[in-house]
């Protein structure tokens, strides 16, 4: 059995990652492979408890980011790991590498909280591949502001999605091996092509 491989989708809000994510997943289903979906902050029921409260209540800088990781450290131990030691595939909506952009470039708490947050929950996993969609800032401003219920990350300003996407591309700068940026401007179809060539590579 070849091992599963653990998929990350990154990106700031609006920039159209969600759209991708089913695309991604029935191309693994195609191909063979056994595909788990999930999200965070959520994937458990109790990461969805914690996202419930994430998303709507004001608090602390430093209570998100512990709830941030909280909620991964439950979804790893009932989804993530046994998924990839049973050679499953997994692919999320988000994970670490959001919280280095949200709340340390976004909201500016401190890279080495993160760092030593990162260390305590998962020392040895990281994604083998993260999939980052990036957009102008405006046009990902003119795609949330067609929904109506904007969540409390959705309704922050310009400046804090600039400072979250910069972080973003440190990232992906930083991690040259595992990180993919999709450019979210090109046409659905053009971004599954692309999409198809990455996953073609690392299977
Ligand atoms: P998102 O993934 O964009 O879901 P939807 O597409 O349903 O809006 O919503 C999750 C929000 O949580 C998003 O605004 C980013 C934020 N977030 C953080 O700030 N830190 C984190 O570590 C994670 C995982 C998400």
């Amino acid at each position: 059995m070849t091992p599963g491989k653990f998929i990350t989708f990154e990106g700031i809000d609006g920039a159209g990652k969600s759209t991708h994510l089913s695309f991604v997943a029935s191309l693994l289903h195609e191909m063979g492979h056994t595909v788990i979906t999930t999200r965070e902050p959520g994937g458990t029921p109790l990461g969805e408890q914690l996202r419930g409260l994430l998303l709507k209540e004001k608090m602390h800088l430093e209570t998100e980011a512990l709830l941030m990781f909280a909620s991964r450290r439950e979804h790893l131990a009932q989804v993530i790991e046994p998924a990839l030691a049973r050679g499953d595939w997994v692919v999320s909506d988000r994970f670490t590498d959001a919280t280095f952009a949200y709340q340390g470039g976004g909201r500016g708490l401190a890279r080495e909280k993160l760092d030593a947050l990162e260390a305590w929950v998962h020392p040895h996993l990281q994604p083998d591949l993260t999939l980052l969609f990036n957009v102008p800032l405006e046009v990902a401003r003119a795609r949330l502001d067609k929904s109506r219920d904007l969540d409390r990350f959705e309704q922050e300003q310009a400046a804090f999605f600039a400072a979250t996407q910069a972080e973003y591309l440190r990232r992906a700068e930083q991690f040259p091996k595992r990180f993919r940026l999709i450019d979210s401007t090109q046409t659905i179809s053009e971004v599954n092509q692309a999409l198809a060539e990455i996953i073609e590579e690392l299977s």
